[in-house]
Parts: C-alpha cells; structure tokens; sequence
C-alpha cells in the first residue's frame, strides 16, 4: 500500500479493491494510462489561509472587467446556488435544472458586461486563483511520460487555459473540455460557445466528444479526480475502460456528505489541498 493513502485525509470504502485497482493499472504500464480531471476545486484550492479561492467564473466576478453592479448580480446568484450545488438532500432530478438556470444567468450577464479577450491575462494575473499544492509535479509528470491529461471543466475555457498557461504548466499533452467564450471581430465578448457545461451534464458533453477518446482507445486505464458527484461521468465517453480510479476532494460541508463521496469515488480526500495523494499515485504508475 502506498504510504499515502494512510494520510489523515485519505478515506477509502475498499481499501483492497484500491489496491487492486492500482496493480492492475501499475501491471498494465503508463502506456496504457490517461488522466481525466475536473478543474474548479480539484486542480485549485478550495480555500487557502481560511479564505475561499476563487473559481473561474469567480475569477472574472471579482475582476475589474465588471462593473459593481453586475458584481452584485453574479454575488447573488452564487449565494443563491452555491448552496444548492453542495446540498445533500436534494437529488441531482431537483438540482439540475435550477444549475442550468445558474450557469444560463451568469453566462447572460458576463456577456452583457462587453468583457475584452485581451483583458483576460490580466484578470487571471489580478486573481487569487491557486492551484492545489504538487501542481507542477503533477502536470510536468505527466507531460515527461507523454500520459494526456483531459481537464474536463464546467468553468470558463479561456480562463482555465490562462490560469495553467501562467503557472507554466499547460503542455502539449493537456486538452481541455470547457466552456469557451465567443468574441466578436474587435475582441468584445458576445456569447459562449457550443453546448453548456454543467456540473450535471459531462456525461452529455463526454460523449459530443468521442473523437477524443477515439484518439486515446489504447489508453483503457483511467485515473479520475473530481469534486462534485457530476465529476464522476467524465470518463463516459472512455471506450472499452480497463480499469478506473476515481479520487474525489471533498472540500466543504464534508460531513454531511461523506457517506454518498464514500459510495461514489475509490478514494476520498477530505479537506485536502493538496496533490499529493494523487502525485503518488501518478509516480506509482509510471
Ligand atoms: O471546473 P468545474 O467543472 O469544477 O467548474 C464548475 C464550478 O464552477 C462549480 O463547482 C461551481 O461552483 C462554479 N461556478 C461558479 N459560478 C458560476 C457557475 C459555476 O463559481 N456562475
Ligand atoms: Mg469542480
């Protein structure tokens, strides 16, 4: 059993079947492995210093290409849904449609807001966004051992993109599924891009993308990190899987739901915000 895995924050439903898993995909080799990752509150921090990091959308919230009183609006509205995202007694029948609702009405007022692709850098330069401790080792592991990694994200493309292309880390092996802005031909934001991505919709948005996981049909070992219960379909569109892993970082009301994390995911990290875990697993199959 890798030493990690006995970290306080390490909770695990089958430790045994983990441990099979792991061999199995160990055996099968780093030729045979492909990464697929949730962004927002996976590869960042959900909190650093007390203080809750920004998402992507949040970045561009709290940025000044938004006027107060659009800032406003957006505050609203994260208050409003936030909490129904991270609620446990409501099933994901009730909670999508108001998420659809969530993303629509965001989506509606950043465009209003005439935000400038040139602008964006700045804005994500000006953020509070962090990635998860161990960022670099993951990322740079990966790309050494030529192992694509998928970031399959509800957030914002364009912002995620910049956020791993400041750190230094956005290399030729990473692809990403997102939601993408659309400008218009002075740079002006006017609409996002193809079919929204929502925290409940990935399964959908996998399979819009078979191309992909075509390209990757050697590759039937997966290792999945995610923060939310939606996280768990990413790998949908993964054709004639071998093995999967699934970590999930559980990062806020943890008690109330642990059980249902538990039940979903082979490993769960509890307030974790770190890579590590999943930097030993990486090193382990490589
Ligand atoms: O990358 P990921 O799929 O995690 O992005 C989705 C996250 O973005 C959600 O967990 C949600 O809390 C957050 N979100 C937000 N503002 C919105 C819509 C979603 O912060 N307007
Ligand atoms: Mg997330």
């Amino acid at each position: 059993m890798l030493p990690e895995l006995s970290n306080p924050s390490v909770c695990m439903r089958d430790p045994q079947r983990v441990q099979e898993i792991l061999e199995s995909m160990q055996k099968a080799g780093s030729n045979t492995l492909q990464v697929i990752s949730d962004f927002d509150m996976t590869l960042t921090r959900f909190a650093y210093n007390g203080k809750r990091c920004p998402t992507c959308h949040n970045i561009l919230d709290n940025s000044k290409l938004i006027s107060n009183d659009c800032k406003e609006k957006l505050k609203n509205l994260l208050d409003t849904y936030y909490p129904i995202e991270i609620d446990s007694t409501r099933s994901v029948d009730e909670k999508l449609p108001l998420m659809v609702e969530w993303w629509t009405r965001a989506h509606d007022l950043l465009v209003e807001q005439r935000i400038k692709k040139d602008l964006l850098a700045t804005a994500v330069r000006e953020s509070e966004a962090m990635l998860r401790d161990g960022y670099q080792l993951f990322f740079d592991h990966l790309y050494e051992h030529s192992i694509p990694l998928l970031i399959f994200s509800a957030g914002i493309g364009d912002i995620l993109e910049e956020v791993i292309r400041q750190a230094g880390v956005f290399h030729p092996n990473v692809k990403v599924f997102s939601n993408y802005m659309d400008f218009d031909e002075s740079g002006v934001l006017k609409a996002f891009k193809g079919e929204l991505i929502h925290i409940y919709n990935k399964r959908e948005g996998a399979l819009l993308n078979t191309g992909h996981f075509q390209e990757l049909r050697t590759r039937p070992n997966v290792l999945l990190l995610g923060d939310s219960l939606g996280d768990l379909t990413m790998a949908d569109g993964v054709q004639d899987i071998e093995n999967i892993l699934k970590i999930g970082f559980l990062n806020d009301k943890v008690e109330e739901r642990k059980q249902s994390y538990m039940d979903s995911y082979d490993i769960v990290l509890l307030k974790d915000e770190t890579l590590e875990v999943s930097n030993a697993i990486m090193l382990y199959l490589t």
